[in-house]
C-alpha cells in the first residue's frame, strides 16, 4: 500500500472523533495502514499540538473497537498526527498547511501521495476543492484523492454545479463520494450473495420474484438537527442516496469482474433503467408522511413540528414510501417498494424477496417463499420455506437462518477509509450514480414544492400512514414482517 498523508478537514469535529480517528487507529493496529503515513487534522481554533493529540487520544479510548494494548501502541500511532489551524476562506492557511504536509512527507520520507477527507457542511467542499488546488497541496508527483460525505447537492442542478466546480480541482476518478450505507458489511455482502450463489442467480428475475420490499426505519426524531433536517426531508436525507444506493446492489446484474468500473457500470444500468416519474405522478407511486405525537418504545413522543427547531407549519417529509419499477427484461412487473421514515415502530433496515408462488396447490395455500435480509440493527440472511411438520403432517413455514453473531465487526468507515487509502472506489458513488439519482428524484422535489401531493400524518411509532400500505395493496402485497 502506498505511503501517503491522510489531511483531515473538519480534524476536531463529532464525526472525526466518534468515526474517522477510531477507524484509523483500528486500521494502523491490525497492519492495514501503510508502512509509513502522516495524519494531519485541521481545525478553525488554534490548538497545541499536544492538546490536539490528547483529544485523538480521548476520541480512540471512548470510540474505537480495539482498545490500545498498552501506552507504546497508542503513543505510536498519536505520533503520526499533527494539527494545523485553517479556515476554509483564508489562503494562506493553506499555505501553513503546505508547509506541514511537506515538512512531514519530507521528515518521513513519504511520497506526495495525499488523501483529503472533507469531513465539513458541504457549504464548504467547493471552496476547500479550489484551495487545494490554488495552494499547489493538489499539485503533486504523486496520487491526490478527495473523500467527501453526502449530502451531494440539494436537487439536479445544485448538486451538478457542485460536481463542476469540484471536478476543476479533482478528476472523476479521484473523488471517492462516501455513502455510508456502502460501508455496511451487508450491503457489501449483497452482490456477494447473488454472485456466490447459483441458486440465487437463477432465481434473480421476473420469473421468481414478485416484489421487493426495502425498509429503513427508524425509531429516532430530527434529533438537534432540526436546521438542517427540515430543508432536507427523507426524501434527500435517506431516500435519494441510501435507498437508491440499496435498489442498485439488489436489482443490479451481477458483475463480470469485482473491480470498481464494473461494479459501478452495474449499478448504473439499474438506475438508467428505472422508469422515470413524471410530476403529474407522484401522488400516484409516492406516499409522503410526517410524524405526529405518538408513543416511541414507550415513551410518549412529540409530533414533527413541536421539535425543537422545526417551524411550527413545516411541511418537511419525515417519511417516504415508494413504488418504482426497473424497465429491464429481467424486471419488468416486479414492483420494487421502499419505504424510510423517523419515528417509526423500530430501528430496521432490511431487504425483503417476496417469491411468487409458482407452485401447484398440492398442499393448500402456502406462504410465499421470502428471502430476508436483515442490515441493521440485525445482520442476518434468512430464507422462508415451507415444509411438513413430522408429527402431525401439516405445512409449516420453516427459516433457514443465517446470523452474524460475530463480535468485533469493523464499522463501516473502517472499511470506506481502507478502501479510499488503498484506491479501491467499488463502494463509494460515482458521480453517474449521484446525477441519475438526482434525476429519478427531481419530480418528486417539485411535486413536493409546488404542494400537489398530500402530506399525510402519522403517529409515532407506527409505520408511517395508512397510504404506505395501500401502495402495496393495489399490486395484491402488503409490507412484510413488520412487528
Ligand atoms: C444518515 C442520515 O445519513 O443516516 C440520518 O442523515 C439517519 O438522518 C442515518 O439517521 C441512518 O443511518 P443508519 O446507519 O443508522 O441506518
Amino acid at each position: 500500500m502506498d505511503k501517503m498523508t491522510f489531511v483531515l478537514f473538519g480534524g476536531t469535529g463529532d464525526l472525526a472523533n466518534r468515526k474517522i480517528y477510531p477507524a484509523l487507529f483500528n486500521l494502523f493496529i491490525e497492519q492495514k495502514m501503510p508502512s509509513s503515513f502522516s495524519i494531519i487534522g485541521l481545525g478553525r481554533r488554534e490548538m497545541k499540538a499536544s492538546d490536539f493529540q490528547a483529544s485523538v487520544e480521548k476520541s480512540i479510548l471512548t470510540f474505537s473497537r480495539n482498545k490500545p494494548k498498552n501506552k507504546f501502541e497508542l503513543d505510536a500511532f498519536l505520533n503520526t498526527i499533527r494539527y494545523s489551524k485553517l479556515d476554509a476562506a483564508n489562503p494562506e492557511d493553506y499555505q501553513q498547511l503546505l508547509k506541514v504536509v511537506k515538512e512531514r512527507e519530507e521528515a518521513l520520507g513519504l511520497p506526495e501521495n495525499r488523501l483529503f477527507y472533507l469531513s465539513v457542511s458541504p457549504a464548504f467542499f467547493d471552496i476547500i476543492a479550489m484551495n487545494i488546488k490554488e495552494s499547489g497541496l493538489g499539485t503533486t508527483n504523486g496520487w491526490k484523492r478527495l473523500v467527501i460525505e453526502k449530502p451531494f447537492g440539494h436537487d439536479l442542478q445544485s448538486a451538478r454545479e457542485l460536481n463542476r466546480k469540484l471536478s476543476n480541482a479533482f478528476q472523476e476518478e479521484e473523488i471517492y463520494r462516501i455513502d455510508h450505507y456502502l460501508g455496511k458489511p451487508m450491503v457489501r455482502n449483497l452482490e456477494a450473495l447473488e454472485s456466490a450463489n447459483p441458486v440465487l442467480q437463477a432465481l434473480w428475475n421476473n420469473q421468481y420474484i414478485a416484489n421487493v420490499q426495502i425498509t429503513a426505519s427508524e425509531t429516532v426524531g430530527v434529533e438537534k438537527r432540526a436546521g438542517y433536517y427540515d430543508t432536507a426531508g427523507a426524501i434527500r436525507d435517506m431516500f435519494q442516496n441510501h435507498m437508491l444506493q440499496l435498489l442498485m446492489m439488489t436489482a443490479m446484474q451481477t458483475p463480470k469482474k469485482l473491480e470498481a468500473e464494473e461494479i459501478r457500470k452495474q449499478k448504473i444500468k439499474v438506475l438508467e433503467a428505472l422508469r422515470p416519474l413524471r410530476k403529474e405522478d407522484v401522488s400516484k407511486q409516492i406516499v409522503r408522511g410526517q410524524y405526529a405525537a405518538g408513543v416511541v418504545d414507550n415513551q410518549l413522543v412529540k409530533g414533527y413540528k413541536e421539535e425543537p427547531g422545526v417551524p411550527a407549519d413545516s411541511k418537511t417529509d419525515t417519511f417516504i414510501a415508494a413504488r418504482l419499477w426497473v424497465d429491464h427484461p429481467d424486471w419488468q412487473g416486479v414492483p420494487f417498494f421502499i419505504r424510510t421514515g423517523k419515528k417509526m415502530q423500530e430501528k430496521s433496515t432490511r431487504i425483503v424477496v417476496e417469491f411468487k408462488n409458482n407452485g401447484n396447490d398440492l398442499y393448500g395455500s402456502t406462504d410465499p417463499n421470502l428471502l430476508v435480509i436483515e442490515i441493521n440493527p440485525n445482520e442476518s440472511v434468512t430464507f422462508h420455506l415451507n415444509s411438513k411438520n413430522p408429527v402431525n403432517s401439516k405445512m409449516e413455514s420453516i427459516n433457514l437462518d443465517y446470523t452474524s453473531n460475530q463480535e468485533d465487526v469493523p464499522d463501516g468507515y473502517e472499511l470506506l477509509i481502507y478502501d479510499a487509502i488503498r484506491g479501491d472506489s467499488s463502494f463509494f458513488a460515482h458521480w453517474n450514480e449521484v446525477e441519475l439519482a438526482w434525476k429519478w428524484v427531481q419530480p418528486v422535489l417539485e411535486a413536493f414544492e409546488e404542494d400537489i401531493i398530500s402530506l399525510e400524518l402519522y403517529e409515532a411509532g407506527k409505520n408511517g400512514p395508512e397510504s404506505a400500505y395501500r401502495l402495496l395493496e393495489e399490486n395484491g402485497f402488503t409490507w412484510l414482517l413488520d412487528k
